[in-house]
């Protein structure tokens, strides 16, 4: 029988997105709901959303919320409840949501109070009667609050940790954990405890009923040690109790048919419609005579991306007549660089740096193909989102990435399945030969369009993750 779940996030579409993160968590509500779920989502007040979400209604409050008054106010976004957790002296604070450029020092103690609120509105429920069954919560942010449940003693609600990226894991000093009000007892390696310091993340592995991660490869993945980064002893400890469950694309968003950011909508049928916004964003980048294929990336310019392998890359990929169009901000050392291959290739290679949305529709929309070199990719949007929008993905044989892209292979080829390149491992050597096989594949413009229209047929909604949700909630509940 579906119930309530409690999502509890630092971020969420449309309100306040760094990442993938706030994707997920913004699309999980309206997923949840199509299978009877009824879920509101837990995030922090910071400045404007309490208007942005027409929060009004309080519905839970408390004098000491780790150095001053909380209270959550609950408002509709898209037709989904938010509960707001306004406590100023924790998130009115002019940078992201994290720091900006540097971590706000608080950062534990700012994100334990979200965990700990959101571990007794699922104990103690809220002002007007709603109860949840689940709690859900979503990454290192709010890892304490399987935790707080756990040590309240409370059997009646389960919970639900969801891996998004490990590489994140909220350390904190130890000397925090009265203050932070968790039990002297559960610093131990099975509980709180990594290397002599506090994890969030670990906390909420350790203790959560059951643990999920966005892909099924990285699931896997999870538990070796070039890729658990440190948690791959306890993940494995815990393997029965963890699975993979893709994420979907929200289509009401990202759907070439209907985009209203894009100058000329597309389908399928009317592909020869891209070719207008293609030359709009190569006008856009100031790009011209692209023969071959014209790139895009957008990002975060991180380790992680293998932002690196584009730099070393691009020029030979320019010299076989492909163009780069790149959206990120990151590391400042990779914005460098990359500003240095634009100076190297003026008209072949263009880059904004900072975050656009509406641009992000328009590279998609323009673009022959997006490149995800990610040295690790719990689940990615973006290769989805090429994939909605004809935009063919070249991608790491890694997490997520491996699990949505068939690679254009000579078999995939005859069986008319490919959707986009795959290389492993991930090194600038494979890097540059998926990108000459990209530059081959664009030449034959028939076999191409084929394999455009193949990955814009792919179901790329939520229906069976939510579906797959709904089962892990119930079968936790029965
Ligand atoms: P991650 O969460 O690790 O950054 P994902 O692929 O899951 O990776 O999600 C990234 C999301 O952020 C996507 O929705 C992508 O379009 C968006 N994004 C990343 N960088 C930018 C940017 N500079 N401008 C606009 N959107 C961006
Ligand atoms: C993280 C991961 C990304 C994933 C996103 C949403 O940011 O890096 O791969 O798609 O979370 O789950």
């Amino acid at each position: 029988m579906p119930g309530r779940v409690l999502s509890v996030a630092s971020e969420y579409v449309p309100l306040v997105k760094t990442g993938g993160l706030a994707d997920v968590a913004g699309a999980l509500p309206g997923a949840l709901a199509g299978q009877g779920w009824d879920m509101r989502t837990l995030l922090p007040a910071y400045p404007g959303l309490i208007d942005k979400a027409h929060a009004t209604e309080e519905v839970w409050s408390h004098l000491d919320l780790f150095g001053g008054p909380g209270r959550v106010l609950m408002g509709q976004v898209g037709g989904n409840a938010v509960l707001l957790l306004d406590a100023p002296h924790l998130y009115d604070r002019a940078g992201g949501p994290y720091g900006n450029p540097k971590d706000y020092p608080d950062n534990a103690q700012r994100f334990a109070a979200l965990s700990w609120v959101g571990a007794r509105i699922a104990i103690d429920g809220l002002s007007d009667g709603w109860v949840p069954d689940v709690l859900h919560c979503h990454d290192w942010q709010s890892g304490f609050a399987p935790a707080y449940l756990r040590f309240s003693g409370d059997k009646r609600v389960k919970s639900v940790m969801t891996i998004h990226n490990i590489a994140f894991q909220g350390n904190a000093s130890a000397a925090l954990l009265g203050e932070l009000r968790l039990p002297f007892e559960a610093f131990n390696s099975d509980a709180l405890e990594y290397w002599g310091h506090l994890s969030s993340l670990k906390a909420g592995l350790a203790t959560a009923d059951v643990i999920t991660t966005v892909s099924p490869t990285y699931a896997a993945e999870l538990m070796r040690g070039d890729f658990g980064m440190g948690m791959q002893g306890l993940l494995a400890y815990r393997a029965a109790d963890l699975t993979g469950i893709l994420n979907g694309i929200d289509e009401d968003v990202w759907n070439p048919e209907t985009d209203t950011e894009i100058a000329h909508r597309y389908s399928k049928t009317s592909l020869a419609k891209k070719a207008p916004n293609r030359a709009a964003l190569t006008a856009e980048f100031g790009l011209t005579g692209i023969d071959g294929p014209l790139a895009i990336v957008v990002s975060r310019l991180t380790d992680q991306k293998g932002i690196d392998l584009i730099v070393e890359c691009a020029t030979d990929f320019v010299a076989m007549g492909g163009g780069l169009a790149i959206l990120g901000s990151g590391e400042a050392h990779l914005e460098q660089a990359l500003k240095d291959l634009v100076k190297a290739h003026p008209g072949k290679i263009g880059l904004r740096i900072g975050y656009d949305e509406a641009l992000a529709h328009r590279m998609f929309a323009g673009g022959d193909a997006v490149l995800v070199p990610s040295r690790f990719e719990p689940c990615g949007l973006t290769q989805l989102y090429g994939l909605r929008y004809g935009c063919v993905p070249v991608v790491a044989l890694t997490g997520g990435l491996a699990d949505t892209v068939i690679d254009a292979n000579p078999m995939a080829q005859q069986a008319k399945v490919a959707t986009g390149v795959q290389f492993h491992p991930v090194d600038a050597l494979a890097f540059g030969q998926a990108l000459r096989r990209l530059v081959d594949l664009h030449e034959n413009s028939k076999n191409w369009s084929a394999m455009q229209k193949r990955g814009m047929s792919q179901a790329l909604g939520w229906d069976t993750s939510a579906a797959t949700y709904a089962q892990l909630y119930e079968s936790l509940t029965a």
